[in-house]
Parts: structure tokens; sequence; C-alpha cells
């Protein structure tokens, strides 16, 4: 006689997956330009970022499969869940971007409808997709029929010349046109990163709109990640510039979140040995010159609350190699053990 045959559990589809991930309410690391690459992934995913985002990677590179853009779109096998978020300016490029950005197996796809770097915005990518919401959406629909994976978008509130702000009524428009789910920074682009975040513009658009919205800008503590999921009701809070430096922040956000927990800061042992654990990552991913300097936006906040940190940051940032870098290390490991004995 045949065993009982067990129904094979369907596999879910990458939509119900991000559904599913969404519905847990994660915390993401945000995509960051020379800053959220493989390495920083892996360091805040085993610190509980339960989604990360690529930095954004150039539709035109993409196409013509420059190096830069091979390697910001690389996934390891245990970099999941990441998105592969695309910025350009023309339609055309990104269909052909987001299908070539969808062989390499993320998650999802992100568009970048929200750089303010002025270069890049007046070219009609990032941000100045805004300038043409018409256009912003018909760009998302093209992109969301040519690929199976869920493509989302992420954005700010506007361009900042509008005399009302755009994102309520793009929110249920990118809706429409297949997008799976919004990712606002709320801010304008006009703005980059200066005044305040207003949160209050990711509670409006999530009231608009029945796709999942995630909350971006100014979350700079657990407290912050907490509050800005209450005040909007968001599926997601993404955080940007607080994890440079401070990867515990996702497990800080987690514990209070999940247990109403705070977790105490890290110790100063703890910065340290992260900071020679990057430092040595960096050097193996990109090569001792890459390497190095890559690592220098994350000192300060590494040294945060470490005994002459300042000095210490100042001797990192002329080191040139990793063996001097981690020479310095060990010698303040060395001097806090001293004082710590004495
Ligand atoms: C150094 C740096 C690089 C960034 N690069 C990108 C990028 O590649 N794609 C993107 O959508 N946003 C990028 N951003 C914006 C962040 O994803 C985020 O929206 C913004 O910093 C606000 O969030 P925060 O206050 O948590 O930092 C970048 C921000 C910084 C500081």
């Amino acid at each position: 006689m045949l065993g009982r045959m067990t129904a094979p559990v369907p596999s879910s589809s990458p939509h119900e997956r991000l559904r599913a991930l969404l519905d847990a309410r994660p915390v993401i690391l945000a995509p960051m330009e020379d800053v959220t690459d493989a390495v920083f992934r892996r360091l805040c995913r085993a610190r509980g970022a339960e989604l990360c985002v690529t930095e954004f990677v150039n539709a035109e590179k993409l196409v013509t499969g420059t190096r830069d853009a091979r390697r910001r779109m690389t996934l390891a096998p245990d970099d999941a869940p990441t998105a592969i978020q695309i910025y350009g300016g023309d339609a055309e490029l990104l269909v052909e971007a987001a299908r070539i950005a969808e062989a390499a197996g993320p998650a999802f796809i992100d568009l970048n409808c929200g750089c303010w770097v002025p270069k890049i915005a007046r070219r009609g990518a990032g941000s100045g997709w805004l300038r043409d919401p018409a256009a912003m959406v018909a760009m998302a629909r093209r992109i969301v029929a040519a690929v199976a994976l869920p493509v989302t978008v992420k954005t700010r509130i506007g361009f900042g010349r509008e005399p009302e702000m755009p994102i309520v009524d793009l929110s249920r428009r990118l809706e429409d046109a297949g997008v799976a789910a919004l990712t606002i920074h709320c801010r304008t682009a006009l703005m980059a990163h200066t005044g305040s975040a207003d949160w209050s513009w990711a509670r409006r658009a999530r009231e608009a709109c029945s796709i999942p919205v995630i909350v971006n800008g100014d979350v700079r503590t657990a407290d912050d990640a907490a509050r800005a999921l209450a005040e909007t009701g968001a599926a997601g809070v993404m955080i940007g510039r607080a994890a440079i430096g401070h990867p515990w922040i996702f497990a800080e956000a987690r514990a209070l979140l999940d247990r109403g927990v705070q977790l105490p800061p890290p110790t100063v042992d703890a910065r340290l040995d992260l900071l020679a654990e990057h430092t040595a990552a960096n050097v193996a991913a990109r090569g001792e010159y890459a390497g190095v300097r890559v690592t220098r936006r994350h000192l300060e906040g590494y040294l945060a609350g470490v005994p002459d940190g300042p000095a210490l940051r100042r001797a990192l940032l002329g080191a040139d190699t990793l063996a001097a870098c981690l020479a310095l290390i060990d010698r303040a490991r060395t001097r806090l053990a001293t004082v710590r004995a004495a």
C-alpha cells in the first residue's frame, strides 16, 4: 500500500511573500548610496533589519552592465529579503533595467522617485518624476507590466513647489498602476535633508490607498520607530542615517516594538569589535583602497561614547590600510583594558 500522500505545500508567490513581510510591520534598512552595500546589509540583517533595499542602481549603467552596477545588484544567496532599487529618467531604460534586476533574484524591484540631488532630479530621474506625477504613474505601470516580481516605489511627499502635496493622490494612482507598496520619505525634494520629516503625510497616504505604506524620515531611535508606526499606522518603518555606524538600531527597535524593552546601548567593546569586523569585511569585498574609505562614513557612529573616540576617529581617517586600521582599534582596546584594570 502506498504511504499517505501529503499535499505539496504551494510555494508562496513573491507578492504573497512581500505581503507577509509587511504584515509583520518590519523595520527596514533604507537604500543609501555607498552605505547600504552587501556588507552593511549583512551587519544590519544580523541585528534585526528584516528587509533591506540596495543602494540605487542607475538604469543606463545596469543595462550597459558596468562593473559598479553589477556590484550594486549582486545578491548573495543569504542576502534576502533584499529589494533592488533602480533609478533613471527614461521609462524605456527603466523597463529594461527592471528586467535585468529581476533576474538577479531580489524580493522585489523598488523604483527611486525620491532622490533630490539636482544633477539627478534635473534629468527627470529620482524626485524629478514628482514634477510630472502622470508620467511617474505611467512609468510605474509599464514596469509593473514588464516584470513578474512586485514593484514598489520610494518617493517624497512632493517636489516642493506644488500648492498641494501630490503624495495622497499619487498613492491611489500608484496603487491603480499595480504598485505593490509605497515608501514615503516625508519631506519634499526641495527640502533635501533639511527641516523635519512630517510623518502625517504617510498616515494621509495610507488612509487614501489600500497598498502598504512604509514611513521614512528622521527615525533616529527605537522610540522614534515605535512612534512613527503608531502615528501613521504604516506597514513598516524604514531607517537610513541612524543606522550608519549604529546597525544595532534595528535590534533596539524590534525589542521595543515586540517586547516593550529598551535595550541598553552597545558596550564600548561591542562598538570596537563591530568596527573592526566591518572594516575587514569591506576590504574583503572591495579591496583595500575602497574598503577602508567606505568604512569612514561609519566611524562617528561606531565611536560614539568610546573614550578618546574623536582622537581615534582622526587617526582612523588618516589610516590607509586594513592593518593600520586594525592596529589602531586594537590599541584602543588595550588602552581600555588597562584603564579598567587600574
Ligand atoms: C548617504 C545617503 C545615501 C542615500 N542614497 C539613497 C539611495 O540610493 N536611494 C534612495 O531611495 N534613497 C537614498 N537616500 C535617502 C534615504 O534612503 C532616506 O530616504 C533618507 O535618508 C531619510 O531617511 P533617514 O532620516 O532615516 O535617513 C540616501 C540617504 C543618504 C544619507
